[in-house]
């Protein structure tokens, strides 16, 4: 199933700043990982869209984590003005020392190494390690809870469903590209897999998708009553 999915994202990918081109990548240029970790702890809580123009002035400003490790922490607070939750940027700033000062510059290229830097959980961690290091980590956001929930018509409500939805992820996720097979799910999910009137008839997995031969898909997942 996996290689439906990364043939799809190959031709679809979402354009995003922190991202490869498609030449590029086929070329085998790696994104920088600066740019994953900054890119991802901006969008912790936070769309994409309202992401990109934060994302651009911060790289246009800080084009390199030990320029951001210099950088006065009152300068760091102004740029980060409006995205919100403000703990998330004294720690961007914390976790960018301690790579400037403790790793040379370079951030670490696995999972336990990545989260043990502050700011940076499970998700994160997960996130950054595929993505930057294509290491085969495991990334279970909410598009991609909604996409395991349907492609294996699981009716158990969120969130105690989760483990399982992060064990469908677990298999699903190949030895090759695993960073592009992450993004491959979130893209799916924000663009065809969406909440509702998933555009299924276009969708790369409509042959093996459960909820879709059974016309669950619009009600999944579904989640336990407050
Ligand atoms: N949400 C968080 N990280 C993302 C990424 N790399 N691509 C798309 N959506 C995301």
């Amino acid at each position: 199933m996996s290689a439906e999915l990364l043939a799809w994202y190959d031709v679809h990918a979402r354009e995003m700043p922190w991202r490869v081109g498609p030449a590029a990548r086929a070329a085998g240029v790696r994104p920088d990982p600066y740019r994953v970790w900054l890119s991802e702890v901006m969008l912790q809580q936070t769309t994409v869209a309202a992401v990109r123009d934060y994302f651009h002035r911060f790289t246009a400003r800080w084009p390199t984590v030990q320029a951001l490790a210099a950088a006065p922490d009152e300068a760091v607070m102004g740029e980060w003005a409006g995205l919100g939750y403000y703990a998330r940027a004294r720690n961007l700033l914390k976790c960018a020392r301690v790579v400037a000062q403790d790793h040379g510059g370079t951030f670490p290229d696995t999972y336990e190494g990545l989260i043990a830097l502050p700011g940076i959980g499970p998700y994160t961690a997960a996130a950054i390690a595929a993505i930057a290091f294509d290491r085969a980590e495991t990334v279970l956001d909410g598009n991609v809870e909604r996409v395991m929930a349907r492609l294996y018509d699981i009716p158990e409500p969120l969130p105690g469903v989760k483990p399982e939805l992060k064990a469908r992820a677990a298999e699903l996720t190949p030895a090759d590209r695993p960073g592009d097979h992450a993004q491959a799910v979130m893209d799916l999910g924000a663009t065809i897999c969406t909440p509702k009137s998933p555009a299924c008839g276009i969708c790369p997995l409509r042959d093996p998708c459960l909820a879709r031969v059974r016309g669950t898909a619009p009600d999944l997942p579904r989640k336990a009553p407050k």
